[in-house]
């Protein structure tokens, strides 16, 4: 369950010059972006109905996971980054990784990923919805080639998730008879987490896909509210839409959970490629409490004020430790005693909210009671369709790309 403080929204009402009656009006809205947003057909939020893509994924992971000893993921963009998001937040950090993703041309990281995995024993996952991307087609011809030249059989390693019906990549496993996961016509690559693009390496880390997709059903019913106060991601578009006019034009995530620093990411790119467009937008940064308290809370307390700071905060870690009182004569560490880390990490960020207040920075918290799949499936659903609402507050078209897809085509020209 995730809260947004109300406390909170009081407090950027009083400091920011957003009358409690100006957040309340915008949810007059709500029915009407809802409507617009069904008119754009998109699937973000109805994708998860599909139970078929679970039992999928599940029958082709009972296989893979004897078969194989490490999962490379090749990808860029939304393709990459929400399963790194969901390795980062769900999986041991220091355990051996099984599964690696690869979302970048960096020659000296793909030759370090070649380096840790015996390709008899790799599947390569190769995600790309257009299936012309240069990076991950490169990276897909560099590791087939490796395959090939030990004779080993492709179909037998290679699986690729795609579009159903476009693409070389739909067209190579056609001729082939390569295993295809699909990603739906009307689901975007950085709304794509929660289809076969996240869930089938989310299901390789051994992750709980099912309830992944039980944290996004229920706050999708918060996202489908008419009601302002029960609809979240309504309520975090219009405070990120109102302060963006009073000048804050900048968003800055900061999780006090160093499991959740890739979601920061995740978030960084749904939120650029989403609304940045006619001269318009967010600028998206990502931090990490309490290490950037170290480096970035100088700029954030002290520098221009143009930010709304997004706080994410786990309540209850699955795991806390009481700091040893090992110098008990030491007055200057006194305030240590008897402190968990958890507690001093939650100290940390309340010290740093409330500094920010005082420096009339607006700040909100949203938290989630443990990290696990459900709230995981929670977040991205509640920012997901943050942005959705968004693009409807900006009036731009959330859901297409068009300044990417220019830099890729002058790649291409300058290439060939
Ligand atoms: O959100 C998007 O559409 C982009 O970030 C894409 O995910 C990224 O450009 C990769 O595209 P593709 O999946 O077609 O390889």
């Amino acid at each position: 369950m995730i809260t947004l403080k109300k406390e909170n929204l009081e407090k950027i009402a009083a400091e920011h010059g957003l009358s409690a009656g100006e957040i309340q009006k915008e949810s007059a809205l709500i029915p009407g972006y809802l409507k617009n947003i069904e008119t754009k057909n998109q699937g973000f939020y109805k994708i998860i109905d599909d139970q078929t893509i679970i039992e999928k994924i599940n029958s082709f992971a009972i296989n893979a996971e004897d078969k194989f000893d490490h999962f490379v993921v090749l990808g860029i963009g939304g393709s990459a980054l929400g399963t790194m998001a969901l390795q980062q937040s769900l999986t041991h950090l220091f355990a051996q990784p099984r599964l690696h993703v690869l979302d970048n041309i960096d020659p000296e990281i793909i030759k370090e990923i070649q380096d840790t995995i015996d390709l008899k024993k790799t599947l390569f996952i190769i995600v790309t919805k257009s299936g012309t991307t240069p990076e991950t087609i490169s990276q897909y011809m560099y590791f087939r080639n490796l395959c090939q030249n030990l004779d080993l059989k492709t179909s037998d390693r290679f699986l690729f998730i795609t579009d159903p019906n476009h693409g070389l990549l739909r067209k190579i496993a056609t001729e082939e008879g390569i295993i295809t996961f699909e990603v739906p016509p009307n689901v975007g690559g950085r709304f794509s987490v929660l289809t076969a693009v996240g869930l089938l390496p989310a299901r390789l880390l051994n992750l709980n896909i099912e309830n992944l997709i039980t944290g996004a059903k229920n706050m999708r019913k918060s996202f489908l509210s008419e009601n302002q106060t029960e609809n979240l991601p309504f309520l975090l578009a219009s405070i990120q839409y109102l302060l963006y006019k009073k000048g804050k034009t900048i968003n800055v995530m900061t999780p006090y959970a160093q499991k959740l620093i890739r979601f920061a990411d995740w978030y960084g790119q749904l939120l650029a490629e989403s609304i940045g467009k006619d001269s318009i937008g967010i600028t998206p940064i990502s931090a990490l409490g309490a290490t950037d308290q170290h480096s970035q809370s100088q700029l954030w307390n002290d520098g221009p004020n143009d930010k709304l700071h997004i706080f994410l905060k786990v309540e209850n870690p699955s795991a806390d430790m009481s700091i040893p009182n090992i110098h008990p004569k030491e007055e200057s560490i006194n305030y240590l005693n008897n402190v968990s880390f958890n507690q001093l990490f939650q100290t940390e960020m309340e010290g740093t909210m409330q500094a920010l207040s005082k420096n009339n920075r607006p700040n909100i918290e949203i938290s989630i009671d443990k990290l696990n799949e459900e709230t995981l499936g929670e977040l991205f659903m509640l920012f997901e369709g943050a942005t959705a609402f968004l693009g409807e507050f900006f009036g731009v078209d959330a859901f297409n790309q068009p300044g990417v897809e220019l830099s890729k085509q002058i790649t291409k020209q300058l290439l060939s």
